[in-house]
């Protein structure tokens, strides 16, 4: 059942060029210039144009993958985006009107504050689209519109694929809706669209260099504290490679936006504490780069995530890298994640914990 792997996580992390694929499968018109969503059929090209927000609403890693498609649909479409913990969107009163679309985010279609936060925007006259892993979920009944990952059956209570397929519908979605807008040129959709075909090969590529990671794993599996740092959406998957690595590993971690470092934090950094550094973001480059080096004047030991072609001009202010193929920077994300779970899985992995049944996790929480 788990098709020779230890673990199911392991097995998931490796399904995601899969993943990537079924989820982009039949919504790429065959010359692939264009999105297609049959699915959506509450929201035509005339309701979306009369959107004026979107809130995204969804719990952990999912929210997680919410922050990034915030990126995207502004990006792409120009419309104010919030991203919410489902928990906190109920109860803060939140402006949803008529013409706001609510973005639901759930794997198992399960969670009772995401399916609360579903009914709560319905009842306020919102149209509600739900990402979702699980046809005939109760998130994916009660939604508008539903856009369904193709991930498959997720058995770790870790999510990997499930995250990474989300960032595909955004995509899908947010190209989409530039489309009905007029928002991108359709040279610009298509060029988006030829960087996503490649994303599944390109997560292979990372994915044979699993044992590279492996062994930093190990080292970062003494430490009792680290940080992950990062800025715009390298800042978003370090939330994510955070959780990811609290949740199966018990190390606890902060993940930080690295501009705001010196607001407070790099007090915690001494000699030796290990920094994660995402660093694919081009516009970011020198920014983050000066922060890395804010970090490594501490002491701090840091793992750089970069693009490849920038290790030697990196190698000077990190103690270890790990290059991901090149992409666009609105899709690094999808690439970027996944040395940081193969990161998660060998640090729990070599702590001896349950790596698919973390201690006090639930794979579905459906109470609020
Ligand atoms: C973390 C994780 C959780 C879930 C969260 C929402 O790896 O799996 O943070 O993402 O409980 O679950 P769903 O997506 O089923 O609503």
């Amino acid at each position: 059942e788990k098709g020779g792997f230890d673990h199911f996580m392991l097995k998931e992390i490796h399904e995601q060029p899969k993943a990537y694929r079924d989820t982009m499968r039949g919504r790429i018109s065959e010359d692939g210039k264009n999105v297609v969503l049959p699915e959506l059929t509450t929201l035509t090209p005339e309701t979306l144009k009369g959107i004026n927000r979107v809130h995204i609403v969804a719990c952990g890693t999912a929210m997680h993958a919410g922050l990034v498609g915030k990126t995207v649909i502004e990006t792409l479409v120009r419309i104010p985006v919030e991203t919410d913990v489902a928990s906190e969107y109920r109860y803060r009163s939140p402006i949803i009107t008529p013409e706001t679309l609510v973005i639901v985010v759930s794997q198992s279609g399960e969670t009772a504050d995401t399916l609360a936060a579903l009914r709560e925007a319905q009842r306020c006259g919102a149209k509600v689209l739900a990402i979702t892993n699980v046809v005939g979920s109760s998130v994916a009944r009660e939604a508008d519109d539903v856009i369904i990952t193709l991930a498959g059956p997720e058995i770790a209570v870790a999510s990997t694929k499930a995250y990474t397929s989300q960032l595909i519908a955004f995509y899908l979605f947010g190209l989409y809706w530039a489309q009905t807008t007029g928002s991108q040129t359709a040279e610009q959709i298509a060029h988006i669209l030829a960087a996503m075909d490649s994303l599944p090969e390109q997560v292979e590529r990372i994915l044979s260099q699993a044992d590279t990671i492996k062994t930093v794993a190990e080292d970062i599996s003494k430490s009792s504290s680290l940080f992950f740092i990062g800025r715009g959406l390298d800042f978003a998957v370090a939330l994510e490679g955070s959780l990811k690595l609290k949740e199966i590993s018990y190390i606890h971690s902060e993940a930080y936006a690295a501009g705001e470092l010196k607001h407070g934090t790099l007090a915690l950094i001494e000699e030796g504490v290990p920094v994660i550094a995402l660093l694919t973001q081009e516009d970011l480059y020198e920014k983050t780069l000066s922060n890395i080096k804010e970090t490594k004047a501490r002491g701090a030991h840091v793992l750089a995530i970069v693009n490849e072609g920038h290790e030697a001009e990196v190698a000077k202010s990190v103690d270890r890298q790990f290059a991901i193929p090149r992409t666009l920077q609105l899709l690094s994300p999808a690439l970027s994640v996944v040395p940081l779970q193969l990161l998660s899985y060998y640090a729990s992995l070599a702590l001896g914990h349950d790596v698919d049944k973390p201690r006090n996790l639930a794979k579905s929480v459906t109470v609020e």
